[in-house]
């Protein structure tokens, strides 16, 4: 078994030097899967499935398994592992009190789904407890249980497990199957493509102006954009993952150059952690062989738990560790007088002049069936956007 990638295509090198690959194949394979029908098992929210496919697929190279006290602790105080590798949000696997009596250290456990299906098994080599507000506080910077990240905190297991674990079915992507590579492929992509410097753009809206904006300012001083929207778990009132990749297609399609740009899915839950959460997400896109990444204003907020330029000012304090290089964008609006997208940068006009979008303002008016003016959103993206959620209902 080789739990590392050994090809490695990318200018850029996987967080930590290498990226893990914890998918186990043939023979192997099927002895785990044999012998976790004699083990203890639990059952992972999709939450805590989609951690174990990014750890699997290499996503959170260097970790191989969920994290230990460790690297729990170093994380949450010290935004790193215990071996020094920056690392801004724990992963962990969280069970209940009860769950976690009948797992014993040192044995393995099989890890199901809600479906069903058996995904995965971990070496149990640690179960430790955590202090919640805590792990709220200092990841999320408040223990406010409106905060959709640090709700889930309250509302998980009490307990944490850790060890290795091994994938041995992958989670199914059946809707996004075209646009669903690991790392390793978009590495290889990447070179195929000849492209020495990709800019990775994270997203969980569909792409409005202030986007494309500012992704097609990056893709202005780099080889290629790799689209890469969240389609794991976000909060009910975000736009659905399915009707998003449709209307990422849609765009790509009319407004964006063929050869420049990739769309990938990015499987892992939304945290909603702000400033810390840019930071995972920029070392994932490192994984995936981005050597640039976009962060905005308030980029993975919520509501008002963080200051416009928060994420960017916590991510220039470890961009030298990350190694992957931060594009910092100031918010961006369509203004009137210039007939364009601008930001107080580029733009010397009245802010009477401006029009101001985001993902929320782009949801509220789909809510409210009002039409989002071009200024808001390209044509076809509102019109996939009116038809996808109309057919929610
Ligand atoms: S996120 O939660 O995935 O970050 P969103 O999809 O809204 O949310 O944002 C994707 C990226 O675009 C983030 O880097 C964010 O900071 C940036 N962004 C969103 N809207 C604007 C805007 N109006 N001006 C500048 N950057 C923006």
């Amino acid at each position: 078994m080789s739990l590392i990638n050994e090809k490695e295509q990318s200018t850029i090198q996987p967080h930590g030097g290498a990226l893990i690959n914890r998918e186990v194949y043939g023979a192997e394979r099927e002895q785990l899967l044999k012998e976790a029908e004699t083990l203890a098992s639990i059952t992972l929210n999709p939450w805590s499935l989609s951690d174990l496919e990014l750890i699997a697929i290499g996503g959170f190279s260097p970790l191989t398994g969920f994290m230990n006290q460790n690297d729990y602790t170093n994380v949450v105080e010290h935004l790193h592992l215990d071996n020094g590798l920056v690392w801004s949000i724990p992963i962990t696997l969280p069970v209940t009190t009860a769950q976690s009596q009948n797992l014993n250290i040192g044995s393995r456990v099989a890890l199901y789904g809600e479906d069903g299906v058996l995904y995965g098994v971990i070496d149990l080599e640690e179960k430790y407890t955590y202090d919640k507000q805590k792990e709220a506080q200092l990841v999320y910077g408040t223990t406010d249980v409106d905060h959709p990240g640090v709700k889930k905190v309250y509302e998980k297991g009490d307990v944490y497990l850790a060890g290795p674990i091994y994938l041995l079915n992958r989670p199914k992507h059946d809707e996004f199957v075209d646009y669903h590579l690991d790392p390793k492929e978009t590495r290889q992509l990447f070179t195929d493509l000849g492209w020495q410097t990709v800019v990775g753009f994270q997203t969980r809206n569909p792409v409005h102006r202030a986007h494309e904006y500012i992704q097609k300012a990056a893709l202005e001083a780099v080889d290629g954009l790799l689209l890469n929207p969240l389609v794991g778990e976000t909060k009910s009132d975000d736009i659905p993952a399915s009707v998003r990749m449709e209307s990422y297609q849609v765009i790509l399609e009319n407004y964006y150059p063929e050869n420049k740009t990739r769309l990938v899915i990015y499987p892992a839950a939304m945290r909603y952690a702000g400033p810390r959460e840019a930071i995972l997400h920029a070392t994932v896109r490192k994984n995936y062989g981005c050597t640039h990444f976009i962060v905005g204003r308030d980029h993975a907020g919520v509501g008002d738990y963080y200051g416009t330029y928060e994420a960017q000012e916590l991510i220039a304090r470890y961009e030298a560790e990350l190694g992957i290089q931060i594009l910092k964008f100031e918010h961006a609006f369509y203004c009137k007088t210039c007939e364009n997208m601008a930001t107080a940068k580029t733009c010397p006009h009245d802010a009477s002049a401006h029009l101001h979008l985001s993902g929320t303002k782009v949801r509220e008016k789909l809510k409210n069936g009002e039409t989002l003016p071009k200024e808001f959103s390209r044509p076809e993206v509102a019109q996939v956007l009116i038809n996808g959620l109309k057919e929610q209902k």
